[in-house]
């Protein structure tokens, strides 16, 4: 097979930020998905349906006219949202769901949540009024392995979330091991997760050997090739629990090539190609609309689009840089070569 066409995909979870990135980042998720999930951990982080609103007209002003993109809003999970603004929340028909960052666990989770018994009554309300839940999933005591933050949370926060909130719809966000893939797999279909392309692409040896590689540094980070190969399994499986999520989330090059660079992977300007890499390496293209375009707006109760996108099997470079006013993006696979690309 040569040409490969879908209902056009959506991406289930995208960092967009705000100012010059933004125009840029925008445009290139636009070309690929009609819609998107926005984080709202910028910083400060969109707390409110106010908030969320403004942001949501900033991106649709950034947004490149006829595009047909539109973004999909969150709040930012604290210890001091209330329940009026969940109430809020589910009654506006842009916001999609409420993010939950452990504090401390990545880019701008500062103010997330440090005590996790402490949200359950918003939770509650979340469940009552049906409003999706995403989590990032991932334990923040610097005793714990970095490698192992996202099994120990599974194994400990999240099924006890799960325990106590049955009908609470859950988004394990970029799940990254098997005991993620697994944990969902035994759940209700109340949980679902979103997988990114690096993290079905590459083992953590693509961070670290032959040299540390910081464009390959996002997190959760990615780990050892059986949890790599868990992923595929999962999202060429054709199992409506899983589905697209980018997590494409970036940062300028200078940040990431640093002393203390900074976490995340910028995807966003062909994600539909690797992914579709990836689905076609191991033979499993007939998969690729339930995971990029079908179980995620199911998921989301929202309908599935009605337009289609083309690939063709066809080379092309990667280029080795985005340009932001005076600075750079690098992106994923820069310099090199994909063998799908989207033609229309
Ligand atoms: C994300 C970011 O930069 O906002 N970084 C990342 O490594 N994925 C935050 C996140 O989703 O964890
Ligand atoms: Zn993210």
């Amino acid at each position: 097979m040569d040409k490969l066409t879908l209902i056009q995909p959506d991406d289930w979870h995208l960092h967009v930020r705000n100012g010059a990135i933004l125009k840029i980042v925008i445009a290139h998720t636009a070309q690929q998905f009609a819609r998107a999930i926005i984080m709202p951990n910028l910083n400060p982080p969109v707390l409110t349906v106010d908030q969320a609103l403004a942001y949501r007209s900033e991106i649709i002003k950034a947004t490149p006219v006829d595009s047909g993109f539109t973004p999909l809003m969150t709040l930012y999970l604290t210890n001091s949202l209330t329940a009026d603004e969940v109430k809020k929340a589910a009654e506006s028909k842009f916001i999609h769901a409420i993010k939950l960052y452990p504090a401390g666990a990545t880019t701008n989770s500062e103010s997330g949540v440090s005590n996790l018994k402490g949200i359950y009554p918003i939770l509650k309300i979340m469940e009552q009024v049906d409003l999706p839940l995403l989590i990032h999933g991932e334990v923040t005591n610097n005793d714990c392995d970095i490698f192992d933050r996202e099994k120990v949370f599974v194994g400990s926060s999240l099924n006890d979330i799960v325990k106590h909130f049955p009908n609470l719809r859950i988004v394990l966000e970029h799940v990254t091991t098997k005991e993620a893939v697994d944990f969902v797999l035994s759940a209700s279909n109340k949980v679902a997760a979103t997988i990114t392309p690096q993290h079905l692409m590459f083992n953590r040896n693509a961070i670290l050997a032959g040299g540390i590689r910081p464009h390959h540094y996002c997190l959760p980070i990615i780990k050892r090739e059986h949890h790599r190969q868990a992923l595929v399994e999962a999202a060429t499986s054709g199992n409506p629990k899983f589905f697209l999520g980018t997590d494409s989330a970036p940062h300028l090059t200078n940040a990431k090539e640093n002393s203390c660079g900074c976490a995340g992977c910028y995807s966003a300007y062909g994600a539909i190609e690797l992914y579709t890499a990836v689905f076609d390496q191991v033979d499993a293209l007939d998969k690729l609309e339930g995971f990029a375009s079908c179980y995620g707006p199911d998921f989301y109760q929202l309908p599935r689009n009605t337009k289609t996108i083309t690939l063709q099997k066809q080379s092309w470079t990667v280029p080795s840089s985005y340009q932001v006013d005076n600075e750079t993006i690098t992106p994923l696979k820069a310099n090199e070569i994909l063998n799908w690309k989207l033609i229309n």
